[in-house]
């Protein structure tokens, strides 16, 4: 770029180092960026893509097929290629799936844009044309959406199953379907004619282990903590306290959640009691002691059997309340505490004073198990609990993370769901549909948009070639056949993977829901059209900011196969 020059003077405006680009080359290179990134996740679209393995700087290893778990760990500083990760985010964060499928999608968008700026068609034009594509493309999406009752517990599993396909799991993907509907219908709470669902109220447990067929749902949670309770009772015979249990597995278990801590509080300043008289001394200390067995009585009067503590608990306190065969756990996060309150209905206790035995939970079960090298407490059998457990078990460490993300997809889908009972069949159909309505749609509308409308019904239809070239499939003689069967007025024709031939995808079960979709044409249109308007790239010198060459494609340390 040529400095300014006034009557000779070159005028400076930015620090020296500083990297600018503009017009036609800001462009080209964003595009080039923002295209590098979504060819680095295209390989793991469906349920043929392959999976990734990233190395991160400490040498832990992650294998996914998450589109969002991909472009994170991928540590990506172009700015424009950061734009698409955006995308990923942002589609996760809404809906929890279709993070590929969205960045394909934008891809594809910027890729058909960058033909369209060689024609000399103004950005402006193009991202005007894209926004009246995606806005006709949302509004068919709801008229061909198929609205199912929210009741529909099979409609929902197909969702999940769909959602749990393409990953590494698959192979379990009924019985992580089955417990993804249950999961969620279980923790859903209406409020008036909305139905608020949160995600974290399933907690998430894993340990390596069995094998992921064994992966379990609990009517409860799993505290990843140990008794601190000795097991013992002291005033019992053997291990079996004069309540009908040992302290370590507690049935029918009356359950109270304290914040603060059983001990004697400390003064806030340094204080030196000087105590000359031994006779005083044992005062002082029996003192202690009532005070520790009166604020244990109190529990025990309220009808505790078990006893979550947020905070320590006294040695002394931990005595008496073994004496009397009470499971106590302590030190429990914050989070758990709230968790054991939704699952068990306690009260979260602050005044052990004011105790009452309406202020306690139940359980069916709270017992100390030992899982691999670990114990863990597991609350089991808990009534109409809001926050419950999925116990995750598998082979290998990488598989039951990789199952741990593939839950989270699946959970997401049948929240949406349950929140917006509408859905579409999968395997490329709706995206297909959507573009032969949008080459209509491009026919009336007159000026060089229609062109761009075209570019944006043809990256839609990247979906359903994407999908056949990574199940092996030829993808032209697919796209051409499902333009025909599309034609005949065959709406839901879609590549049926397990086939490998095109056919009905709402026949095949293979649903999703239409937010999830609707979420991905939303978020690819604004990151392509917000990347487009750019035309002046300034970067300071300390910028990571390179221009991409095609050279880059190759992300370091990845496989030439992506
Ligand atoms: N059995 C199937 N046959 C054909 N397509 C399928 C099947 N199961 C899932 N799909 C498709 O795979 C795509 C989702 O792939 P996935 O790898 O999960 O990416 P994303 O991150 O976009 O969810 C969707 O288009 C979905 O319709
Ligand atoms: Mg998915």
């Amino acid at each position: 770029m040529s400095t300014p020059q006034l009557a000779g003077t070159p005028v400076l405006i930015l620090k020296e180092g500083s990297n600018r680009s503009r017009g036609r080359d800001a462009l080209h290179a964003n595009i080039m960026a923002a295209e590098i990134v979504a060819e680095a996740v295209r390989s793991a679209l469906g349920p043929k893509g392959m999976d990734k393995m990233l190395v991160d700087g400490l040498g832990d290893v992650t294998i996914t097929s998450d589109g969002r778990t991909v472009l994170d760990e991928m540590d990506i500083q172009h700015p424009a290629a950061k734009m698409v990760v955006e995308v990923a985010k942002t589609q996760d964060d809404m809906v929890g799936d279709g993070t590929t499928t969205a960045v394909v999608i934008a891809g594809e968008l910027l890729k058909k844009a960058e033909d369209l700026l060689d024609q000399k068609i103004h950005p402006t034009t193009i991202t005007k044309g894209y926004r009246q594509a995606a806005e006709t493309a949302l509004k068919v999406l709801d008229e061909i959406a198929i609205p199912i009752e929210p009741s529909n517990e099979k409609m929902m599993e197909a969702v999940a199953r769909t959602s749990l396909y393409s990953k590494i799991i698959s192979g379990e993907r009924k019985h992580f379907a089955k417990i993804a509907v249950q999961a969620i219908k279980q923790i859903a709470e209406e409020k008036g004619r909305k139905v608020n669902v949160d995600i974290d109220q399933v907690q998430i447990q894993k340990k390596e282990g069995k094998s992921l067929g064994e992966t379990t749902i609990l009517n409860g949670l799993i505290i990843s903590k140990e008794a601190a309770s000795t097991g013992t009772c002291p005033t019992c015979v053997g291990n079996v306290c004069e309540i009908g249990s040992t302290s370590k597995s507690v049935k029918d278990a009356k359950i109270a959640l304290i914040n603060r801590a059983l001990e004697i509080k400390k003064t806030e300043f340094d204080a030196k009691i000087q105590i000359r008289d031994p006779t005083k001394m044992k005062l002082f200390m029996d003192k202690e002691h009532d005070m520790l067995r009166d604020m244990v009585q109190k529990i025990l009067d309220a009808g505790a059997k078990v006893v979550f503590c947020q905070k320590g608990i006294d040695d002394l306190a931990q005595h008496f309340l073994d004496r009397h065969g009470i499971y106590t756990v302590r030190n429990i996060k914050d989070e758990d505490m709230e968790k054991l309150s939704r699952a068990t209905g306690a009260k979260i206790v602050t005044r052990i004073n004011d105790i009452e035995p309406a202020d306690l939970g139940y359980a069916a079960t709270v017992e100390e198990r030992e899982v691999g090298d670990e114990k863990m407490t597991f609350v089991e059998g808990c009534k109409n609990p809001k926050s419950i457990c999925i116990f995750i078990r598998g082979g290998a460490k990488h598989v039951i993370d990789e199952a741990e993300r593939a839950i989270h997809d699946a959970l997401c889908v049948v929240r949406n769901v349950i929140q917006d009972p509408r859905i579409v069949a999968g395997g490329g159909a709706p995206e297909v549909e959507l573009a032969r309505r949008l080459r209509k749609y491009a026919g009336g509308v007159g000026g060089k948009e229609q062109l761009a409308i075209n570019a944006f019904a043809e990256a839609l239809e990247r979906i359903p070639t994407t999908l056949a070239e990574n199940a092996g499939l030829e993808p032209i003689n697919v796209i051409v056949e499902l333009r025909k069967k599309h034609e005949e007025g065959q709406l839901w024709s879609g590549v049926n993977i397990p086939s490998k031939k095109v056919g009905d995808m709402e026949e095949a079960q293979v649903h999703e829901p239409l937010k999830v979709v609707r979420q991905a044409i939303t978020s690819a249109m604004e990151a392509a059209t917000m990347i487009l308007r750019i035309d002046d790239v300034i970067a300071s010198s300390k910028s990571p900011m390179e221009t991409p060459t095609r050279a880059s494609t190759e992300i370091p340390g990845m496989s030439p196969y992506m």
